[in-house]
């Protein structure tokens, strides 16, 4: 598995962007930042595609997207083919999107009160293999749909 992660975040999400870098820094990644550090507004839409377009041009292992709520970098993500970006409510979805959706994305909201820390779910998500198997099949439906 490569050591790269990508990561953007939007204005909404400069304080959770930090945390999740330093953690991902700590665990040994190789982090590109492409997202922004101060609080004057940006569109999310335009730092989810420019982290995925790095993502699918380089060897990363996953990208991370922060924004308000983690919804609008999701659904812009989800937009973009080949890219699978999850939004986790906790630990345990943060697993089921590497084990059952094989996710190459994890959205984050900076404005979110989790009942967990994000790094407990960064890490989830991490530590967690594709099962391949059934769920092979069912990512290769969602993939067809963007032929849709
Ligand atoms: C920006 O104010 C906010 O809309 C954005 O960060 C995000 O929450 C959108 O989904």
């Amino acid at each position: 598995m490569s050591r790269r992660v990508v990561i953007a975040n939007d204005h909404g999400a400069v304080a959770v962007k930090q945390i999740i870098l330093e953690h991902l820094i700590r665990r040994g990644f190789d982090v590109r930042n492409l997202g922004v550090d101060s609080e004057e507004s940006v569109d999310y839409p335009d730092m989810a595609q420019t982290a995925c377009r790095e993502y699918l041009e380089g060897s990363y292992a996953f990208g991370v997207l922060c924004c308000g709520t983690g919804i609008g970098v999701s659904i812009s993500a989800n937009k973009i083919s080949g890219i699978r970006c999850a939004l986790p409510q906790n630990s345990y979805a943060a697993r089921m999107a590497r084990e059952h959706n094989n996710a190459n994305f994890i959205a984050f909201g900076g404005r979110i009160s989790y009942a967990e820390p994000v790094t407990d779910m960064l890490d989830a998500f991490i530590d967690t293999e594709f099962e391949c198997g059934r769920h092979a099949v069912r990512v290769d439906k969602i993939m067809g749909l963007e032929t849709c």
